[in-house]
């Protein structure tokens, strides 16, 4: 982990992020008891350089891909993404269409009608740092780190807080853990091993949003204020804006606690009013963080961000 842990602090949080945080790794211990359960399954990579791990990319460029990529464009690829961007070898590559990846991709993270990544365009800061790279000719990297991108990615928590796992009434609880599953009973992958329940308040609509894709179960996240999460209808009508708590990142629609009959839904993340992300694809639960997990599942791209 040391070659990778050296890496992320010294490209993500002094570049992509800018949150200056320090960044945690899967292996750090401060997680909370209660979010136990999908823990730990980060470790292991031992900085073997396998299979292209932002093999020949700058350090800058790798940590892009690896913030905004790779939760699809993984080795082998997830979420429907037909390639893995995950070395400079791949970007050289030509798509079916003729053009290399790193064209293509420039091109797609530019395109508001059809963006990289699918929710939406990116800020013009990052894509200007890719695209420097793409018009100096795509140069070899010398970030070596020895990140192998098939592995799982690594886990963070930016803010670097952890929630303090105490059933206080507060509801900047559990932040990252499936939120409805708990409070009906339910022990969603293994998150609930004492059997606690809040029948009363079954929120239909409830998750936590986090500064990034692979923040880890209990860290609190620190959002700003005006990050609102909005829930639309299938006629794309929206039905729900609930805010998100500054504190935790935490949001949940108190009033709604059963299944509202105008199901199925999509969702978007808004910050002063201009939305951020979409999520594009209807669903049916209202337990965002079922599939919004750390390191996504069912096809989601990991954490909800603003
Ligand atoms: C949430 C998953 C997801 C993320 C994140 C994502 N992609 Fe994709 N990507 C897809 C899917 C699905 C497709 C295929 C559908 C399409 O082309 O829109 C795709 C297609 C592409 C293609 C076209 C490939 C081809 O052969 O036509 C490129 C290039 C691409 N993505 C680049 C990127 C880049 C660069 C990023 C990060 C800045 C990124 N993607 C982030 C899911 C993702
Ligand atoms: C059953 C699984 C599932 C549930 C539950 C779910 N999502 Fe998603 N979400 C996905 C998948 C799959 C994607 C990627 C495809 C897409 O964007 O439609 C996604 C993508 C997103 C994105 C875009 C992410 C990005 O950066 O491109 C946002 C925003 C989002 N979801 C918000 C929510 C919110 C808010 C909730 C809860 C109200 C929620 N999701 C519940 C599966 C789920
Ligand atoms: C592991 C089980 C568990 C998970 C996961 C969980 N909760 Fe809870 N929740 C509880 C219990 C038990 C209580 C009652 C005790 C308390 O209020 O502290 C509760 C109470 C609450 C309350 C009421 C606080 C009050 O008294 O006003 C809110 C709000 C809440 N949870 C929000 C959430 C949100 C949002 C999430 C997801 C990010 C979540 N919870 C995840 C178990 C859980």
């Amino acid at each position: 982990m040391l070659s990778w842990n050296r890496w992320m602090v010294a490209t993500l949080a002094t570049s992509i992020v800018g949150c200056g945080g320090v960044i945690a790794t899967a292996d750090d211990g401060g997680s909370t008891g209660s979010a136990g359960g999908t823990a730990g399954a980060g470790g292991g990579s031992a900085g073997s350089a396998t299979d292209g791990g932002f093999e020949g990319l700058p350090c800058d460029v790798g940590a892009l891909l690896q913030s905004r990529c790779i939760g699809c464009h993984r080795n082998p690829p997830t979420g429907g993404a037909p390639n893995a961007l995950t070395s400079r070898a791949d970007l050289l590559a030509t798509s079916s269409g003729g053009q290399r990846y790193a064209e293509l991709s420039l091109a797609r993270m530019k395109n508001a009608a059809a963006p990289m990544p699918p929710g939406g365009l990116l800020p013009a800061t990052e894509v200007a740092r890719f695209e420097a790279w793409v018009t100096a000719g795509l140069p070899v990297g010398t970030c070596n780190s020895g990140v192998d991108a098939g592995m799982p990615a690594p886990l963070t928590c930016m803010s670097t807080r952890t929630w303090a796992d105490r059933y206080d009434g507060s509801p900047d609880m559990n932040p990252g853990l499936a939120c409805r599953a708990c409070h009906a009973g339910q022990n969603f992958n293994g998150q609930n091993p004492q059997g606690q329940s809040e029948l009363g308040r079954q929120y239909w609509f409830a998750g936590t949003a986090f500064p990034g894709r692979n923040e880890r179960d209990g860290c609190l996240a620190s959002p700003p204020t005006g990050v609102t999460i909005e829930i639309l209808d299938a006629d794309g009508g929206v039905r729900l804006s609930i805010p998100v708590r500054t504190s935790s990142g935490n949001f949940y629609d108190a009033a709604l606690r059963t299944r509202p009959p105008w199901l199925p839904y999509t969702a978007r993340v808004k910050r002063n009013g201009a939305v951020v992300s979409t999520m594009r694809t209807p669903q049916m639960s209202g337990d965002c963080n079922t599939c919004h997990t750390e390191r996504g599942d069912q096809g989601a791209p990991g954490r909800i961000t603003w």
